[in-house]
């Protein structure tokens, strides 16, 4: 997030309108090869950031289900079908919203960090302890239920510049918690990744680190911050003609978890690159930011009190996006996926010595079967010093669903992953959705690490 001092209070009027018991009509996105999918179709993130108040007011913006609503009917002019928030509070109701956007076709990509439980860059190690990951999980549990959940970021921005890449360990750890508590809490194969800054010294090195290892330690997607696209510009000038080719053959799905120079007047050409072919093979999409104007000055609306207005930016992405198609078939993405080569040590740009991960802190461990819990929310003391920290190094595969769970029924996934995407073309209702013995089927044939191995 493009980060800003100012704060500004979102007014958000009382919720009076109860939750239709309405049956979603959203199919969950999985991932096979480098791309995802709903049902059979590729799907690609045409979507924007939104959480008016910014960095600096941790309002969750989807707790509230009028302005929700209100912002959905923009959504649904721009012709969105994903869009990102960076903090909830995870001990809200967000039912009416996500069915809102359910019933829009609208997915959410969700961080699950707050500004309080977050990794701390300038001292990892403490702060990835128990109380951290309570937090984290809580989160998962509070979102886990949604078929229109369809990603969420482990972290975002940890790294930030060429020697904070020493922190990547820490994001990549966190990253396998929340895939190993996906699976032993028995729930859908949600896809977990990481969003990068735009730090050009090591993006590819933190895209391939990701995508290294053991099956238990990779991630189901990369995304990253891309603000070098600025109108007037194209394909070769933006040099993103570049970055296609260095991520050629890159085994995991590929996504802009920001975009949108705003140097110039935007006219939001590089849509026109990035749903066509000439990136479709490596990219899936992107999110612009963002929804509401803040004072960095990157709004596509400007909200007041509860009413809303578009601003030019608005209008120049709404039609970027109609005249705008998807490719037509599956854009020619890469089905076979797979691992990459962890990147060498190099420092500055990339100061990580060797592949092993920091373990689990102690006092996490029994998430993993008993649940996390009642999370903290937005209110909560904050974790960054406030727990038992990891001591000692993984071993390899200690992140693979040991299956321990209440909720998982008797079926065991350990082992290798064996699916074929079948996944993607169940479509597991909100109901049974919350059904463990359900559950633990659709995790058995949707393969454990979610189909980005085949
Ligand atoms: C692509 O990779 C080459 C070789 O590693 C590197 O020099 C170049 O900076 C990369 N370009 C981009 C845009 O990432
Ligand atoms: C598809 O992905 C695999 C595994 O990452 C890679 O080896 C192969 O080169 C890729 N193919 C293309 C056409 O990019």
């Amino acid at each position: 997030m493009r980060s800003s001092t100012a704060i500004t209070a979102l007014a958000v009027g009382a919720s009076t309108v109860a939750a239709a018991a309405t049956k979603r009509a959203v199919q969950t996105v999985s991932v096979k090869g480098n791309a995802f999918f709903a049902g059979n179709d590729r799907f690609y993130i045409r979507g924007v950031d939104y959480q008016p108040g910014g960095s600096s007011d941790v309002a969750d913006p989807i707790a509230d289900a009028d302005s929700c609503k209100r912002d959905i009917a923009e959504f649904q002019k721009l012709g969105l079908n994903t869009i990102r928030v960076y903090t909830v509070d995870n001990t809200a109701d967000h039912d009416e919203c996500m069915n809102a956007l359910a019933d829009a076709g609208i997915y959410l990509v969700l961080d699950v960090n707050t500004p309080k439980y977050s990794l701390n860059r300038a001292d990892p190690n403490p702060s990835y302890n128990d109380v951290y990951l309570q937090s984290v999980f809580a989160t998962v549990d509070a979102f886990a239920k949604y078929d229109n959940t369809l990603a969420f970021f482990s972290a975002n921005e940890v790294i930030n510049d060429a020697k904070t890449s020493s922190v990547a360990p820490y994001v990549k750890a966190v990253t396998r918690d929340i895939r190993q508590y996906i699976n032993n809490r028995g729930y859908r194969i949600i896809p977990v990744g990481y969003s990068a800054a735009d730090v050009s010294e090591n993006r590819l090195e933190m895209a391939e680190y990701m995508n290294c290892g053991t099956d238990d330690e990779r991630s189901d997607f990369f995304a990253f911050n891309d603000y070098s696209w600025c109108d007037p510009s194209s394909f070769t000038t933006s040099g993103w003609d570049q970055k296609v080719k260095n991520f050629t053959g890159y085994g995991l799905p590929l996504f802009l978890s920001e975009y949108g120079c705003n140097t110039n007047q935007r006219k939001f050409e590089e849509v026109s690159a990035l749903y066509n072919t000439e990136m479709t093979g490596v990219y899936s999409g992107g999110l612009v930011y963002e929804y509401s104007q803040e004072p960095n000055k990157y709004g596509l609306v400007e909200i007041s009190g509860n009413s809303v207005t578009e601003l030019d930016d608005f209008t120049a992405l709404q039609s970027a996006f109609k005249n705008t198609p998807n490719p037509s078939g599956d854009g020619g993405y890469n089905q076979t996926g797979g691992a990459s080569g962890c990147p060498a040590y190099n420092p500055p740009n990339w100061d990580v010595q060797d592949d092993s991960l920091p373990a689990i802190p102690q006092g996490a461990v029994k998430y993993m079967s008993s649940g996390a819990g009642q999370g903290p929310g937005l209110s909560g003391a904050g974790s960054q010093n406030a727990g038992g920290a990891s001591s000692g190094t993984a071993t390899a595969g200690s992140g693979q669903p040991t299956r321990t769970g209440t909720s998982g029924g008797t079926n065991t996934a350990s082992g290798s992953a064996t699916s074929s995407g079948a996944a993607s073309t169940l479509k597991v209702s909100h109901e049974l959705a919350l059904a463990p013995f359900v559950c633990a089927a659709v995790v058995l044939v949707s393969s454990v690490f979610g189909a980005a191995l085949l």
